[in-house]
């Protein structure tokens, strides 16, 4: 089993922004961090999660190197095992506290179907992903800040699967009342639970061909897996809008709010979770994978791509009054469709 060698810990004087990507030592991951630690203008850690130790410890001695500000630690991560995603988790909150922005980056497409491609790219592409964001999101809304940001695909949307795969993947607009709310792990987990089980059981019934009655064109378990983790990323940002405008609506009414009240509206304000497709990217995914561009597109270098979205992922400076971009899909700095 793959177990986190130790990696020195880092001391820090001043109070800094800390980024977590997964999937950062080669593609869109690493040219990310490359981006990030030369944008930032204050103190910044990026940690770097993957699953080569040399390759992180390169990553590592460059970027110290390039960035003055910008402190990448190499954090061991293989989002196969479950186990090694807590130990991640753990490592991480130790070593420097609740991240401000969580980048689920790495992911895996798997062309042919069969019940080991779709389970292999589900744990990857959304199951991981998901434990990430259930690990750090709650100390993000007590501490009133984070943001989430999840590299999704435009394979994700919901135009590839057929009309039965629909009702699974449509999400209630309102998550939750305010006054039942329970935290965001309950209703979405088993809204996310229910969809993966219904693309399972299909899988099952036709030989592990999860395309036979419910997803169109190629790559179908790339396709869920990305379908899951948007599933998973909107039903958080409806719970997130139902738990605002619940406290929003609380702070407002000046008879019974209390300044806790009125600090917790404020702080969910600062929360984002946003959901990237980064276009068809030149990356080793792109070209080890039979079709996945559409005729006659061309490839964008990880550069272009990533500076489509870093806005997203950056953390404003605190004297910025520029509102971030709302929470949603986002495709080439726009909002998309799910
Ligand atoms: N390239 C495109 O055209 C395109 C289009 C749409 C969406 N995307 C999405 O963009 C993201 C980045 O992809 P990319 O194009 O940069 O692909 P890539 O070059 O193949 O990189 C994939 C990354 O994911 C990591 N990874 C894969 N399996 C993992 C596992 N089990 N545990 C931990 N890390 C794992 C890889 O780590 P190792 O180096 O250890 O293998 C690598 O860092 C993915 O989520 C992908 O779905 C890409």
């Amino acid at each position: 089993m793959f177990g986190p060698p130790h990696v020195e810990p880092v001391a820090f004087l001043s109070p800094r922004v800390v980024y977590v990507v997964t999937g950062a030592l080669r593609g869109i991951g690493a040219e990310l961090v490359r981006q990030l630690a030369g944008a930032c203008l204050s103190p910044v850690v990026i940690v770097a999660g993957g699953r080569c130790v040399e390759k992180g410890k390169q990553l590592q001695e460059r970027c110290r190197s390039q960035s003055q500000n910008a402190q990448v630690v190499f954090v061991p991560l293989e989002l196969r095992e479950p186990a090694c995603v807590a130990a991640f988790v753990d490592r991480v909150l130790a070593d420097f506290g609740v991240p401000d922005v969580l980048v689920n980056n790495a992911g895996l497409c798997l062309d042919a179907p069969s019940m080991d491609a779709l389970e292999q790219c589900v744990r990857v592409n959304a199951d991981a992903p998901s434990e990430l964001i259930e690990a750090f999101l709650p100390l993000m809304l007590r501490r009133g800040s984070g943001r989430v940001v999840n590299i999704s695909s435009g394979d994700g949307e919901i135009a590839y699967f057929a009309s039965d795969a629909l009702s699974v993947l449509t999400v209630p607009r309102k998550m939750s009342s305010s006054e039942s709310y329970a935290g965001p792990e309950l209703d979405v987990r088993q809204l996310y639970e229910q969809a993966r089980r219904f693309f399972f059981d299909s899988a099952r019934r036709h030989g592990g061909d999860v395309s036979a009655e419910l997803v169109h064109g190629t790559q179908p378990c790339y396709k869920v897996s990305k379908a899951l983790l948007n599933l998973f990323s909107r039903a958080l940002i409806y719970e997130l809008e139902a738990r605002r405008s619940s406290s929003v609506a609380k702070a407002k009414d000046s008879a019974t709010s209390s300044p806790g009240e009125l600090a917790a509206a404020e702080g969910l304000e600062r929360i984002q979770i946003y959901c990237v497709c980064p276009g068809d990217v030149d990356t080793d995914m792109a070209n080890d994978v039979d079709q996945l561009l559409d005729a006659g597109s061309s490839l964008l270098s990880c550069a272009e791509s990533v500076s489509r979205f870093l806005e997203l992922v950056l953390v404003p400076p605190a004297q910025s009054c520029k509102p971030p971009p709302p929470c949603g899909f986002y495709r080439d700095g726009k909002r998309i469709a799910w």
